[in-house]
C-alpha cells in the first residue's frame, strides 16, 4: 500500500509533537512525507500536481496540530483548491473513490477534556465532522482519526512514544482500525 502523509504545520521546525511524528515516519520507505507549508510558502497550491500525487497513492494521512478545533488554514485551502467539481466529486468526479484517508492530529487538550461533560464538550472525532463529510462526499473511505492529546505538556519521551504509535497506526489495514 502506498501512503502519502500531508503535514500542515505552520512551522514544523519549531514544533515538538508534529516534528517527532515526521521524524519517526522518515524511517519508512513506503511512506512519502510532505510538508505543505514548506512546499507552498506563498499558498499558491499546484492543483494538477496535487491531484496527480493523489492518483498514485492508496492512503492519504492529513497530519496537523489541532487549531481552534480544526486544521491550520493552508490545509483548508488545500481541500478547497484540490477537491474540484468534476474531479473529486460531482459529474465524472470519481478520482478519489475508494481511497483511504486518515486524519492525524495533535491537541493541547487532554483526552478527558474531549468528551461530553469535559472542558471541550465534544470528542475530536465529532469536531472533525466538516472534514469527514468533505472527504466522504468525494467517495473517500474515512478511517478513524489518530489523536495525540496533551501535546504541549507531554514530555519528549511521551511524544516519541506517541510518534511510534502513530507510525504503527497508519500502517494498519483498514479493518483493524474500524472493528
Ligand atoms: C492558534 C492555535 C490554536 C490552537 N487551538 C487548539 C484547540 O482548539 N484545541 C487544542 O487542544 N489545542 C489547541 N492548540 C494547541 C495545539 O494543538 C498544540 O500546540 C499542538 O498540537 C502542539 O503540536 P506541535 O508541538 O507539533 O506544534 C492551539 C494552538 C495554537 C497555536
Amino acid at each position: 500500500m502506498k501512503t502519502m502523509v500531508i503535514s500542515a504545520h505552520p512551522c514544523l521546525e519549531q514544533s515538538r509533537a508534529n516534528q517527532a511524528m515526521s521524524r519517526e515516519l522518515k524511517r519508512y520507505e513506503d511512506i512519502s512525507f510532505r510538508d505543505l507549508y514548506a512546499e507552498y510558502p506563498d499558498w499558491t497550491i499546484d492543483v494538477k500536481h496535487e491531484q496527480n500525487l493523489l492518483l498514485q497513492v492508496d492512503r492519504v494521512v492529513l497530519q496537523f496540530p489541532f487549531y481552534w478545533y480544526s486544521s491550520p488554514p493552508l490545509l483548508k485551502k488545500w481541500l478547497d483548491d484540490v477537491l474540484t467539481y468534476g474531479w473529486a466529486f460531482g459529474s465524472g468526479g470519481d478520482n478519489l473513490k475508494g481511497k483511504e484517508f486518515i486524519i492525524a492530529t495533535t491537541a493541547g487538550g487532554t483526552e478527558n477534556s474531549y468528551r461530553a461533560g469535559g472542558e471541550n464538550l465534544y470528542t475530536v472525532s465529532e469536531m472533525l465532522r466538516p472534514i469527514e463529510r468533505t472527504l466522504t462526499k468525494c467517495g473517500i473511505t474515512y478511517l478513524p482519526a489518530f489523536v495525540t492529546y496533551n501535546a504541549n505538556a507531554g514530555s519528549e519521551s511521551y511524544l516519541a512514544e506517541e510518534a511510534i504509535r502513530y507510525a504503527a497506526y497508519i500502517h494498519e489495514p483498514s479493518e483493524a482500525l474500524v472493528l
